[in-house]
């Protein structure tokens, strides 16, 4: 057994939808780069999660390969890591239908996530959407994950895999993994730059609330100017003040400053100075991201290879599990070897 094998395993995925933004970054991708050495690391692109939602074809492939170059371009390194697509590997959805029969269906029904996107989308409430978060534990168990990074609108997600794991063990035997999620304490929750109340999201139809990892200087600049500050003027971290504490949390996360020095440094400055130093703070982190991006995307061959072999090193481990799944289920075990004559 390699050494890379006896490494716990981690797991994470992000469905390519909308722009991935600064807060995908700060709550997810930045902690696969931190953690993608002590782990053995698959990260996945969950392009079937994205078509619980309506999508027009050239877009979602065209942001497919957008999205796989931004996470090669944020550092996530192919040589150490299994980097693949979710819908090149049939374990997932085979594991899907096994996990879906043991899952009631009120616990999907209390999902946050669920009864959100069940009013954004009304028009189109599927199947799909409803099972959203057992494909997620799908993608998790299959490969004895131990350790899921994700921001903290994943916890309850996160919740179910683990329910399901210890469910499915108590019945069968011991096979699956219990997986721990990984939130990061500061930024698991970057907030919108124009409703400091909720959420950042890549999918957000008004693109002033978020600053996209490829979006230009003068665009960062634009939507920074217009993001909501609150009544005064001083640069503090409060929670009756969300939308600059909010500011000051992005600043202190890309510069690695604890959010009470940079308070002392802009003591006595007013929002503009600020305002205008995150924008350059932001658009110096993004650039170099921005120049590999450009690299990757210029090199489909490249990320070609990169997906095949991931999605040769994850099927193949995706079906040992598989195995075992069929086994202790009392399903006839699959058979191996040539066909007679
Ligand atoms: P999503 O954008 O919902 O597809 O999420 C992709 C990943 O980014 C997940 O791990 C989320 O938890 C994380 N994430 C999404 N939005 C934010 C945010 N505003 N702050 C921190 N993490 C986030
Ligand atoms: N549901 C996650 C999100 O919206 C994406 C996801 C799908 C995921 N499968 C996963 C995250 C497995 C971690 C592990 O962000």
């Amino acid at each position: 057994m390699s050494e890379k094998r006896k490494k716990p395993v981690l797991l994470s995925g992000i469905q390519p939808t909308g722009e991935l933004m600064i807060g995908n970054y700060i709550g997810a991708l930045r902690n696969w780069v931190a953690l993608q050495d002590q782990y053995d690391s698959l990260f996945v692109l969950v392009d079937l999660h994205a078509l619980t939602v309506r999508q027009n074809p050239p877009d979602l492939l065209r942001r497919c390969r957008e999205f796989l170059c931004l996470y090669l371009a944020c550092g996530v390194d192919p040589d150490r890591n299994t980097i693949f697509v979710q819908s090149h590997v049939p374990g997932h959805s085979q594991l899907l239908w096994i996990l879906n029969c043991l899952t009631p269906m009120g616990e999907l029904k209390r999902m946050t996530q669920f009864k959100e996107k069940s009013c954004s989308h009304r028009t189109n409430i599927n199947m799909g959407l409803f099972d959203y978060p057992v494909l997620m534990a799908a993608d998790i168990l299959l490969y004895g994950t131990g350790l899921v990074p994700v921001g903290d609108d994943q916890k309850q997600h996160l919740e179910l895999a683990r329910n399901l794991a210890e469910r499915f063990n108590a019945r069968f035997g011991d096979i699956f993994t219990v997986p721990e999620p990984y939130i990061p304490v500061t930024g698991a929750r970057i907030m919108s730059l124009q409703d400091p109340t909720s959420k950042m999201s890549k999918s957000d139809n008004n693109h002033l609330n978020y600053i996209a990892l490829l979006d230009s200087p003068d665009l960062i600049r634009q939507k920074l100017r217009r993001a909501v500050t609150d009544a005064g003027n001083r640069i503090r971290y409060d929670a009756a003040r969300p939308g600059i504490s909010n500011l000051l949390n992005l600043f202190s996360v890309i510069t690695d400053t604890p959010v009470d020095l940079v308070e002392q440094a802009y003591d006595g400055k007013g929002y503009g100075e600020f305002k205008n130093d995150l924008t350059e703070v932001l658009a110096g982190f993004l650039g170099p991201i921005q120049g590999r991006y450009a690299e990757f995307m210029a090199e489909p061959p490249y990320i070609e290879k990169i997906l095949r072999e991931g999605a040769a090193a994850a099927r193949a481990r995706s079906e040992m599990m598989l195995e075992k799944i069929h086994d202790a289920m009392g399903l006839i075990p699959f058979i191996r070897g040539k066909n007679p004559g």
